[in-house]
This record gives structure tokens, C-alpha cells and sequence, in this order.
């Protein structure tokens, strides 16, 4: 097993220390900052699923979603019915709903898939938010490593099942684009390049390691979200065209969240302090995906990266077309159980193109 990245081949920041001290200078400065989404900016009506909603940043965006108009479809493992009680209390909105997935278990992500389907549901916001720091490695229900199955091949098969199913559809005007909003990280800049030979190999690490293999499996997911953009929006290109389904990604920063629930008891007494001194409450780190999610502009673009509230790019590794496109086809034969052989986001594409064109 390679080491950790501290020389020429991280893919973006040369280290973890480089990436949180990036963070932290980003966290307390103002310079270039997105102005956050006004209060008057209201998404009545608009269908919004958010994973890994029941706690930190997932309930956070779930209340606001709320709170804006957003029918509210909590996708989680826990809490259920609790947080989604704790949701309707605090947005004052009845229109909030749970439906229970295991994101480690692929059987469970078709069942939550099923569902969405056969309910004729259609998505207009999803965040894929659902995210975890284990410990030690552990193998998911189909033997993958724990966070490239929940960060990176749980959101691959939703998205091909969403777009094949119709439970997301492309937009037929500007007004109306359906978002896709991938909670990454920082942390995929200072990953070790993707060996994509090897994808979806089975990863033995310990505590010492975790936090570079949590860095593999963002660049995983930002390397995914980027390819998504571009095959769900052919038209657009170097930034101008029409948009069909908006897809952008981002950081959130620094959360005093559950995120540490795992760390061993001794170091508890340290991180809890410094995270609620120095880390984001999930209601200001929620601040970007609001932006992603709701605000008019960012249905005209796609493929937008934030980090906390500045506009960035994500790391070269994970923009590269040659790389997407790895992942896209070395992750298909994984979900060949899943969704056959279709590329369903292509075909939504295309279906949209025949509808639109004129008899
Ligand atoms: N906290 C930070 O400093 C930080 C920084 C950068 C990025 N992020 C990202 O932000 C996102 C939200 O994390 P957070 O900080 O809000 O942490 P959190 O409070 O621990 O929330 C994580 C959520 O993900 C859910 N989840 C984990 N594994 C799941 C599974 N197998 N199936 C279904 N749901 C699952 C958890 O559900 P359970 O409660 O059932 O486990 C929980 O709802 C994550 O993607 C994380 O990587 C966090």
C-alpha cells in the first residue's frame, strides 16, 4: 500500500495539513465570498430527497429545504420517524417524509430506487449528502470498503436508476432544471491518484490511514459528479448552452456534526471542544448547498464546485473527462447485478432531445 500523499503525486493540495489549513484560512476570511441565498427565495412545490438526513448537515438542509416550500423526502438509515418529526417541528412544514435506506447495502438502495418509481415520484432537488469517517475498514453488505460504497457506488447506482426510471428528468425550460448536489470534500484533493485497475477493491486500513482513505473516496465521488455533469448535459459547453439536469458539488467545510462519532474515547475530550469552538454549525455549513440547491442562477450552469462559499475548481484528477469516464465505465460492471447494461443518463438525454424536437 502506497503512503500518504505529501509529494508531487496528490492530485491536488500536497497534503492533508495543506488541505485543512486551506480550510481554515477559507472558514475565517472573507475574500471572494458568494453571497448566501436570500430569504425571500422560495422552492414551493419542488420534490427534495436528501441522504443521510437525520443528523448534522442533512437534517440542517432538510429543515431549510422545508422551511423554503420544499416537499422534503428524508432518505435515511436512522432516526426514522424521530427526525423527520424533529424537521416538521422546527420548519413548521407537514410536507416532510422519511423512507429508510441502508446505503451500504445496494439491495437497499434499489428498494429506496423501487419506490421513488413505482410512487411516480420526480425528483427536483436531490442532495446526495450521506456521508461517514469509519474507524477501521469494513466491508458494505456486497464487500466493498465502507466509504466507496456509501460515498461513491450507492450515488452511481441512484443516479443511473433515477435517470432510467424518469424519477428525474431533464428540463424542457431554464426555470424548472432538477439539481443533483454531491456533498464532497476537500479531502478528495489530497488523495492518491484513482487506480481505476483496481476500483471497488476491497482496502484493509486502521486509524492512521482513515482520513486518506476518506480522501480516495471523495475523489471518487468528485471525479463521478464531474462525469455526471457532462453526460447528463450535452449541450452545454465551456459554460454556455442549455442545462438538463444541473449537477454541481461542493465542500462544506469544517462541521460540528457527528461526522467523529467513531473516534476512540481518549481523543474525544480534545476534538469535541475544538469542533464546537472552530467548526461550522450544520445550519452555516449548510449555507452552500442552499445556494447549489435553490438559488435561480445555479439552474443555468452546471458542473459548479464550491468550497464553503467561494467558487473553486475541484482537483485536475477529478475534472479530467479521460478519468470520468474511467469511473463511469470501471464502476458499471460492480452494479451489473443493479441496472444492466443501459447508459440510462445518456438516454434521458436523449429522450429529451426527441421530445423537444419539433414533428
Ligand atoms: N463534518 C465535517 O467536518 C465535514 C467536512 C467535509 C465534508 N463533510 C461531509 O458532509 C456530509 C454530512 O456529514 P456530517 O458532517 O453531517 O456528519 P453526520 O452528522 O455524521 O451525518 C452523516 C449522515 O450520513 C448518514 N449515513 C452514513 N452512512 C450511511 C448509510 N450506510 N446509509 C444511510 N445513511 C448513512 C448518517 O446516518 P446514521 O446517523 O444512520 O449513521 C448521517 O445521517 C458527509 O458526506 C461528510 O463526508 C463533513
Amino acid at each position: 500500500m502506497k503512503k500518504a500523499k505529501t509529494g508531487p503525486n496528490a492530485v491536488g493540495h500536497n497534503s492533508v495539513l495543506s488541505a485543512v489549513t486551506t480550510a481554515l484560512f477559507d472558514m475565517f476570511s472573507n475574500k471572494g465570498q458568494l453571497e448566501p441565498l436570500n430569504d425571500q427565495q422560495r422552492i414551493d412545490g419542488k420534490v427534495c430527497l436528501v441522504t443521510g438526513a437525520n443528523s448534522g448537515l442533512g437534517k440542517s438542509i432538510a429543515i431549510q429545504l422545508a422551511k423554503r416550500g420544499g416537499h422534503v423526502i428524508m432518505a435515511c438509515r436512522s432516526g426514522v420517524p424521530e427526525a423527520g418529526e424533529e424537521v416538521k417541528r422546527l420548519s413548521g412544514s407537514h410536507k416532510v417524509e422519511m423512507i429508510k435506506v441502508d446505503l451500504s447495502d445496494l439491495d437497499s438502495v434499489s428498494e429506496l430506487c423501487d419506490t421513488l418509481r413505482d410512487r411516480k415520484i420526480s425528483i427536483d432537488i436531490a442532495i446526495m449528502n450521506a456521508g461517514l469517517m469509519p474507524l477501521n475498514s469494513r466491508p458494505s453488505a456486497q464487500g466493498y470498503e465502507l466509504m466507496f460504497a456509501v460515498h461513491f457506488l450507492a450515488n452511481r447506482l441512484m443516479l443511473h436508476r433515477w435517470c432510467q426510471d424518469g424519477v428525474i428528468k431533464p428540463s424542457t425550460s431554464n426555470s424548472g432544471t432538477p439539481r443533483v448536489i454531491f456533498v464532497s470534500s476537500e479531502a478528495h484533493q489530497s488523495s492518491d491518484p484513482i487506480n481505476f485497475s483496481k476500483l471497488g477493491e476491497y482496502v484493509e486500513y486502521g486509524i492512521k490511514d482513515g482520513l486518506r482513505h476518506y480522501g480516495t473516496s471523495k475523489l471518487h465521488l468528485s471525479t463521478f459528479a464531474s462525469e455526471l455533469s457532462r453526460r447528463l448535459n450535452p449541450d452545454w459547453t465551456d459554460n454556455s448552452g442549455h442545462v438538463d439536469i444541473a449537477v454541481h458539488s461542493l465542500c462544506p467545510g469544517p462541521i460540528a456534526s457527528n461526522i467523529a462519532r467513531e473516534s476512540p474515547g481518549f481523543l474525544k475530550p480534545i476534538l469535541n471542544p475544538i469542533m464546537s469552538l472552530f467548526f461550522n454549525s450544520p445550519d452555516k455549513a449548510a449555507a452552500p448547498v442552499m445556494l447549489l440547491a435553490c438559488a435561480e442562477n445555479m439552474g443555468y450552469r452546471t458542473g459548479v464546485y464550491l468550497h464553503m462559499m467561494r467558487e473553486k475548481t475541484c482537483s485536475e484528477h477529478a475534472s479530467n473527462p479521460s478519468n470520468g469516464n474511467q469511473i463511469w465505465e470501471s464502476s458499471q460492471p460492480l452494479l451489473a447485478d443493479y441496472i444492466g447494461s443501459e447508459h440510462a443518463p445518456k438516454k434521458a438525454a436523449q429522450q429529451k432531445k426527441k421530445n423537444t424536437t419539433p414533428a
